[in-house]
């Protein structure tokens, strides 16, 4: 899933791992539970989570390597939120899929406009609380969704593997609208092998943010 803050990544994504029996492998959900612990990641990450800043590369995709072993092991299927986020990301991701066998089958993009993705977060924080939820940091990572995370989406779409919706509407509506296309998908992804799936020319990859070899990360 890549979608802006606040979209609905978090509810669709648990809500699709359910229908399909997948797990839901939220990247900013592992962050915040290892800042609440107190780990050593915890510690290095909680500056940029409380800034809305991007935690470096290499720390999110080692994250997402353990839990997508993990869901290799557990039948295979899984539901990826929150990564990738930059172009980096993006080719990691795509690697690391091939190497286990387990490219995504779609691309799934939430669209929603500030206006209501900042009234819907500022909602949350009088009843979640989550460090991240003010106003200024909001924007912050508004502004780096649309810099740096949004310009991959035609890259996906490119690929043949994108599903764009729109998620203005009530959660029901847009989870209905979802299920039904990845369970019209489904016949056709079922009888891909993965080995014949298109290989990815990664200078596509390039052209989708306007140039050909910078990894446009903040953070490093
Ligand atoms: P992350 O946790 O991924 O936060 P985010 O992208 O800012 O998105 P949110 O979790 O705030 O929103 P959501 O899209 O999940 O929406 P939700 O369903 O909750 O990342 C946090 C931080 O971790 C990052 O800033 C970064 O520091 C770090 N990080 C994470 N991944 C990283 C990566 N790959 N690389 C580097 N750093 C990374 O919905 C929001 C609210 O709206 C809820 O209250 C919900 O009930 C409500 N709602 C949902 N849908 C609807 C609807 N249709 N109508 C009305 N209300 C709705
Ligand atoms: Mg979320």
């Amino acid at each position: 899933m890549i979608a802006p803050p606040g979209a609905g990544k978090g509810t669709q994504g648990a809500l699709i791992a359910a229908h399909f029996d997948v797990p839901h492998i939220a990247t900013g959900d592992l962050l915040r539970d290892h800042v609440a612990r107190q780990t050593d990641l915890g510690r290095a990450v909680r500056q940029h989570l409380e800034r809305g800043e991007l935690v470096p590369d290499e720390i999110v995709l080692d994250m997402v390597r353990e839990a997508a072993v993990a869901a290799k092991a557990a039948g295979g299927g899984y539901v990826l939120d929150g990564v990738p986020r930059n172009m980096t990301q993006a080719r990691a991701l795509y690697l690391m899929g091939r190497e286990l066998g387990m490219t995504a089958h779609v691309a799934l993009h939430l669209a929603a406009d500030d206006r209501e993705l900042m009234r819907r977060l500022l909602a949350r924080a009088a009843l979640e609380g989550r460090s991240d939820d003010t106003e200024e940091v909001i924007r912050q990572r508004l502004k780096l969704y649309h810099d740096v995370t949004h310009p991959i989406v035609s890259w996906y779409g490119e690929r043949g593997i994108l599903l764009s919706v729109d998620a203005m509407r009530p959660v029901e509506q847009v989870a209905r609208e979802i299920l039904t296309a990845l369970e019209a998908m489904r016949p056709v992804v079922d009888h891909v092998p993965e080995e014949e799936g298109r290989a990815i020319d990664f200078a596509s990859l390039g052209v989708a943010f306007g140039h050909a070899t910078s990894a446009a990360s903040p953070s490093g």
